[in-house]
């Protein structure tokens, strides 16, 4: 099992395929976008599967969700997510995407054996999704949700990260959007992790400010916590329920010493943490002809050192070396 020293068990594996994207989220990268990992520092998709694979089949790993920069760009995604669903235990497979193209692979992915899928999508008006994306592709993200929904994906998950000044007037839109096709939506505190290091504490829409903004227009309840679990979100029921929102705040209320997760890099290094500075390199042993028991043993040794929280709040904290793009969500 993957236990830190404070006897967290991470099960629940984060694996991001490509560092590209095509939006430009502004508080994710910049409009003219990075430099981005060298193909051969890529992990091949036979190499994903294979650390897949040491993850659920030694490691305990039940969940394995794939991200980015955007997964969908990834071209082997529909074979990887099969050979995913095939391992023994099955693990519960997942995607956190853009929504651009899902349009067109919301089906061929539900078949290949994908669960569930949660879709970012900070704004419906146009124009603001053009200010805050860069690019004009909000109908994109809406057919793409559309198809999940059609394609049995359910319940399809939607996170919002609400930025001041750009999108803040749209929490309650947003949620009545979401009502109204049936989608849960969650929202994300902003985090340090932008690749131009933009992040300021005072322009963040804290997880309370955003609550303020909901209750102007809905009756919120909060839902029981026990069912919370590991899960970040705190979820409240909205005008008496069944439907759900949920508000992540992973800066203001951190939910560190509940965290499951644990994160490989398109480039095949373990993270385990969003804001860890440092990651151990499991492509180079892989590379270098180690064993599925010598990966496991590296794997372990890099979730044992996992640190007891994120510090945000510390004035040492280092925002992380890598972007969120590179780190996987
Ligand atoms: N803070 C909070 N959420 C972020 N995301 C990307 N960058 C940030 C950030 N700096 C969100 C994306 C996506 C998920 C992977 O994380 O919008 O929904
Ligand atoms: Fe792309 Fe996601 Fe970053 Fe937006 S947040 S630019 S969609 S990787």
């Amino acid at each position: 099992m993957l236990v830190d020293s404070f006897g967290r068990v991470a099960t629940d594996l984060r694996v991001s395929l490509t560092d590209r994207c095509n939006l430009r989220c502004s508080y994710c990268m910049p409009p003219e976008g990075l430099d981005w990992l060298p193909k051969p520092e890529l992990l091949t998709a036979e190499e994903v599967v294979r650390l897949v694979t040491v993850g659920v089949e030694r490691l305990g790993v039940t969940e394995v969700r794939y991200t980015g920069g955007e997964p969908l760009l990834r071209r082997e995604l529909t074979e990887i997510v099969a050979a995913t669903a095939a391992l023994r235990p099955r693990p519960e497979v997942s995607l956190t995407t853009n929504g651009i193209g899902l349009a067109r692979l919301a089906g061929p992915l539900a078949a290949a054996g994908l669960d569930r899928v949660n879709v970012s999508l900070d704004t419906i008006d146009r124009e603001v999704f053009v200010r805050l994306a860069h690019r004009d592709r909000l109908g994109d993200v809406l057919a793409g949700l559309e198809a999940a929904v059609a394609a049995g994906l359910a319940p399809v998950k939607v996170n919002a990260v609400l930025m001041r000044g750009i999108n803040d007037h749209e929490a309650a839109t947003l949620l009545r959007f979401c009502l109204d096709h049936g989608y849960e939506l969650r929202f994300i505190e902003q985090m340090p992790l932008d690749a131009q290091h933009g992040w300021r504490r005072d322009d963040m829409v804290t997880a309370d400010e955003i609550l303020g903004l909901l209750k102007d227009s809905f009756d919120l309840v909060e839902d029981d916590p026990r069912d919370r679990g590991s899960a970040p979100a705190e979820l409240f029921l909205v005008d008496g329920g069944p439907a759900r929102v949920g508000v992540i705040g992973s800066v203001t209320r951190p939910f560190c010493g509940a965290c499951d997760r644990v994160r490989l890099t398109a480039d095949g290094q373990v993270r385990n943490c969003l804001f860890a500075t440092e990651e151990s390199d499991l492509r180079a042993a892989l590379r270098s002809g180690a064993t599925d028991d010598e990966l496991a043993a590296r794997w372990i040794a890099a979730v044992r050192v996992k640190k007891a929280g994120h510090g945000i709040d510390d004035p040492s904290f280092l925002q992380p070396g890598r972007p969120m793009s590179a780190i996987g969500g």
